[in-house]
């Protein structure tokens, strides 16, 4: 599933992106899925967009997306994990726009380890893919917020980090780290007026977990749902976002009592089930 990097290049866009006067955005993770969703959305509530992920042709069509909603698109193949890579990619879009407004670090990947058998090479592949690549793009845009004393850092994380499954450990133990740095970043920026949101989905249609069967309680939401949950998140400065809104009540619930938590996700069923690959 992992592509080979590719060099950062702005020049992917069928016409030069000019200095922007509206809010600029740079989402990671751009090529599909929840990161395409959210570029979309934000074009649509006037941002223009720089799209970072791999895949050249996937990233293509996302920008095609974003500038048929009236947006600007700035395409970096960029992989995510790659420090350097993405430092020279926020330069571009620096360059290209003038300006950041918002960090979406959106890119991640999912592979089941159980809590049993996880091992320290899926431990560093769930922490490189998952807090590293977020870590990479909002060191690389800290500066600029800071001077800028504005902006918004938004953080994809996922329910897991709230309730790690049995079945998740590793993706569960780099979303926890994840979101652990979000939540001191938050406080740390405040003085700064740079606003950081952490955004908490349960399970979403999308590729990432295209072979997971799960139960109707925690049925999957589309990734249009999620983004257009962002933007609300970014509107009012919410701390945190969960979506859908009702799987708040077994974070509370197991607040209150994880073991009562563990139960429930035992009778629930919240594991779910991977279908084998078809021959
Ligand atoms: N789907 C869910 O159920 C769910 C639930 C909760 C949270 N989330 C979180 O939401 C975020 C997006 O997930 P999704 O469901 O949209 O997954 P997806 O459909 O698999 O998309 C993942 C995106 O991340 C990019 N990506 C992965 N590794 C990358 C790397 N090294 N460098 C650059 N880009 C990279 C992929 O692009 P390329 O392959 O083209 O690089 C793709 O655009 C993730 O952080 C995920 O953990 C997902």
């Amino acid at each position: 599933m992992t592509a080979a990097p590719v060099p950062p290049s702005s020049t992917s866009s069928p016409s030069s992106p000019r200095a922007s006067t509206r809010p600029v955005a740079i989402v990671t993770g751009a090529s599909r899925g929840i990161g395409a969703a959210i570029a979309l959305e934000l074009a649509r509530a006037g941002h223009d967009v720089a799209l970072l992920a791999r895949s050249v042709p996937d990233l293509a069509r996302s920008a095609a997306a974003v500038r048929a909603a009236g947006a600007q698109a700035l395409v970096l193949p960029t992989d995510a994990t790659d420090a350097a890579a993405v430092g020279a990619s926020v330069r571009a879009v620096q360059q290209a726009f003038g300006r950041i407004d918002v960090v979406v670090a959106n890119a991640g990947v999912y592979r089941r380890a159980p809590a049993t058998a996880v091992t320290r090479a899926d431990l560093e592949l769930a922490l490189r893919d998952n807090f590293w690549s977020a870590f990479h793009l909002i060191e690389a845009c800290l500066p600029l917020l800071r001077a800028q004393r504005r902006g918004h850092v938004v953080i994809l994380n996922s329910f897991d980090a709230k309730k790690g499954l049995p079945l998740d450990a590793a993706y569960a133990a780099a979303k926890a780290a994840l979101a652990s740095f979000g939540a001191s970043l938050r406080q740390a920026l405040r003085a700064d007026g740079v606003h950081v949101c952490s955004v908490f989905p349960g399970r979403v249609d999308t590729a990432m977990v295209g072979q997971l069967e799960v139960p109707a309680i925690s049925a999957k939401i589309s990734a249009e749902r999620v983004a257009r949950a962002v933007l609300r998140g970014l509107r009012w400065r919410r701390a945190e976002v969960l979506v859908p809104w009702h799987i708040r009540s077994l974070w509370w619930l197991d607040v209150l009592s994880p073991r009562l938590g563990d139960w429930l996700v035992r009778v629930l069923r919240l594991d779910g089930r991977e279908r084998a690959p078809r021959a």
